[in-house]
């Protein structure tokens, strides 16, 4: 496995990979690992010939309130964790070598970007794509892995393939949780004894939502009021967003008709935790 850090180098290799008739496969993280990136390197592993592993915390997508600096990071850990899963590649640029202190030039979606996540996080969503879009320009992939947890992310990367032709195909990895189904996230770490426990109420709560679906209910404020009072009644857990959305176009909804894209996010103190579930009538 190789280690490469100058990005002029991995798109050299790349272009070479691919001129001898090489597939790619990608996964691009901010490291950190956990089973959550392990599953999508799985995925990737199986359908191409040379697996790229990217390791970057991407500083254009943090706000300036954000936890970039206090990102956890473990780079001999994960060295390991993509050498055992045959990764080929593991790309682990320095910030000052991605961004040119005066770049100028932004990738911006702006149909998907505005709700959820995007509302909380103004301009989280430029700073991924813009990331991602120079990723994809360094490493050729083939195919790429996104998870599930980022759920709207996932779809404005699919809208970013789609709109500016990258010849990429985008490949949906499914949700990866604890055994008592906190999802995985690097951010869990931030967690108390206490909140890691309490941090079972994202999941409870989506749980609920799509029991009471099943039910029949299909008025979104019902199940969001539900959903919010699951979460009020927990210690510390402060509601931040939950939103019932179109699951193509992520547009809010007021009933349940069609596949829906049910997100929520929920503080733990300074911990900010995302989930999320597709509920289907
Ligand atoms: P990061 O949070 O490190 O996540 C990297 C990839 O792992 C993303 O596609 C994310 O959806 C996926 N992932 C994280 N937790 C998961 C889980 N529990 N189950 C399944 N997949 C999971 O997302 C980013 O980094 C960045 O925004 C990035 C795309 C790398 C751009 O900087």
């Amino acid at each position: 496995m190789k280690i490469i850090k100058s990005p002029e180098e991995m798109q050299r290799i790349a272009l070479d990979l691919k001129r001898s008739g090489k597939t790619i496969g990608f996964v691009p993280t901010m490291g950190f690992l956990h089973e959550g990136h392990l599953s999508l390197m799985r995925v990737a592993r199986s359908q191409c010939d040379v697996l790229v592993v990217s390791i970057f915390v991407n500083p254009t997508q943090f706000g300036p309130n954000e936890d970039l600096d206090a990102y956890p990071r473990d780079f001999e850990r994960d060295e390991q964790l993509c050498e055992s899963e045959l990764a080929d590649i593991v790309f682990y640029p320095e910030s000052g070598n991605m961004f040119a202190g005066d770049a100028s030039v932004w990738v911006d979606e702006d149909a998907l970007s505005g709700v959820l996540c995007g509302e909380s996080r103004p301009g989280h969503f430029r700073g991924v794509c813009t990331v991602v879009a120079k990723l994809f320009n360094l490493v050729q992939p083939d195919l790429a892995v996104f998870g599930e947890k980022d759920a709207q992310q996932l779809r404005i990367i699919e809208r970013m393939v789609r709109d500016l032709n990258f010849p990429v195909q985008i490949i949906r990895g499914p949700i990866i949780r604890e055994a008592d189904g906190l999802a995985m996230s690097s951010r869990n770490k931030y967690l108390t004894a206490e909140q890691r426990k309490n941090a079972l109420c994202l999941r409870k709560a989506l749980d609920l939502a799509s029991e009471r679906m099943a039910k029949g209910e299909r008025r979104v404020s019902n199940l969001r009021k539900s959903m919010v009072d699951l979460i009020d009644a927990v210690p510390e857990a402060e509601v931040d967003y939950i939103e019932f959305a179109d699951d193509g176009t992520l547009e809010p909804l007021k009933n349940i008709s069609g596949r829906t894209l049910v997100a929520l996010a929920v503080k733990f103190g300074a911990t900010r935790l995302i989930d999320n579930a597709v509920l289907i009538p």
